[in-house]
């Protein structure tokens, strides 16, 4: 007969692997947003169609740009889009590109989507010849997202998609964000914060000082809840 103590710890073992296997399959749905970066031709109004985002919902993301006609080469700009699965199980939406004359896959991804997906997910997600793309083509732009990591801490909502530009490292993004590099890098496991990666970066959570206050709150619960079960 099974003990009444091991019971009880069977049950937790079960929910434990509920619980976690919940987190890891991919059924998270959230609005997410892209860094994207000015490049010199482009402008609001071209953001707006390859995101298919109208200019006002862009705007409301962006209370730095004053005047949405002069937004200067180099500036970065948020672009929200929700983020969801794909058959393959992981977080992302999918971007449809009409191809314009001379369009290249590596134009595409590095300047017209500003780094936000590369040259190999280009490849992965369609079947065309990319020395030879045909204008008027399709092209299917995944861009990868992040609704959060519950584990990794609950006080962050909206995560921007980040690709990391040249001379920036973990240390110049947790300086510029005024997030820490350990949160930055809980958020990204196993990146190495490299030019040209995608990383996550958590935002718009709870202020930053009531954020560390409540995990102190949190850690203090945990404690005592330890202590008492003792
Ligand atoms: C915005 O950028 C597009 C793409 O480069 C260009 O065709 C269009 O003329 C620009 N519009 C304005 C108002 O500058
Ligand atoms: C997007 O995520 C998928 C799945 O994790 C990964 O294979 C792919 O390399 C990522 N793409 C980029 C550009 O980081
Ligand atoms: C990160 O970049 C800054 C500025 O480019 C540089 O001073 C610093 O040494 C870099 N840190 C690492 C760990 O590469
Ligand atoms: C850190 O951020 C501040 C303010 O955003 C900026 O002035 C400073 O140059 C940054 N320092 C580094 C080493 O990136």
């Amino acid at each position: 007969m099974i003990s009444r103590k091991m019971k009880t710890s069977l049950q937790f073992l079960v929910l434990f692997v509920t619980i976690n296997r919940v987190e890891s399959s991919c059924k998270d749905k959230c609005v997410a947003l892209a860094s994207y970066t000015i490049w010199d031709k482009s402008n609001i109004t071209f953001v707006s169609q390859i995101f298919s985002t109208a200019i006002p919902e862009i705007l409301s993301y962006n209370p730095q740009i004053t005047n949405a006609d002069i937004v200067s080469a180099g500036a970065k700009i948020n672009v929200p889009f929700s983020c969801g699965c794909n058959d393959q199980g992981f977080l992302n939406h999918g971007f449809v590109y009409s191809v314009g004359s001379e369009d290249t896959y590596s134009v595409i991804a590095e300047t017209y989507f500003s780094g936000l997906t590369n040259v190999d997910m280009l490849r992965r997600f369609n079947s065309y010849d990319d020395l030879n793309l045909k204008s008027g083509s399709q092209v299917n732009v995944v861009v990868n997202c992040s609704c959060g990591n519950s584990r990794v801490s609950k006080y962050y909502g909206l995560f921007t998609t980040y690709p990391i530009r040249r001379g920036e490292n973990l240390s110049t993004i947790a300086n510029d964000t005024t997030i820490s590099e350990s949160l930055l890098r809980g958020y990204n496991p196993g990146s190495n914060f490299l030019n040209k990666d995608l990383v996550f970066i958590p935002g718009r959570g709870i202020d930053l000082t009531i954020t560390s206050d409540f995990s102190l709150v949190n850690i203090e619960l945990f404690n005592i809840v330890c202590y008492i079960h003792r």
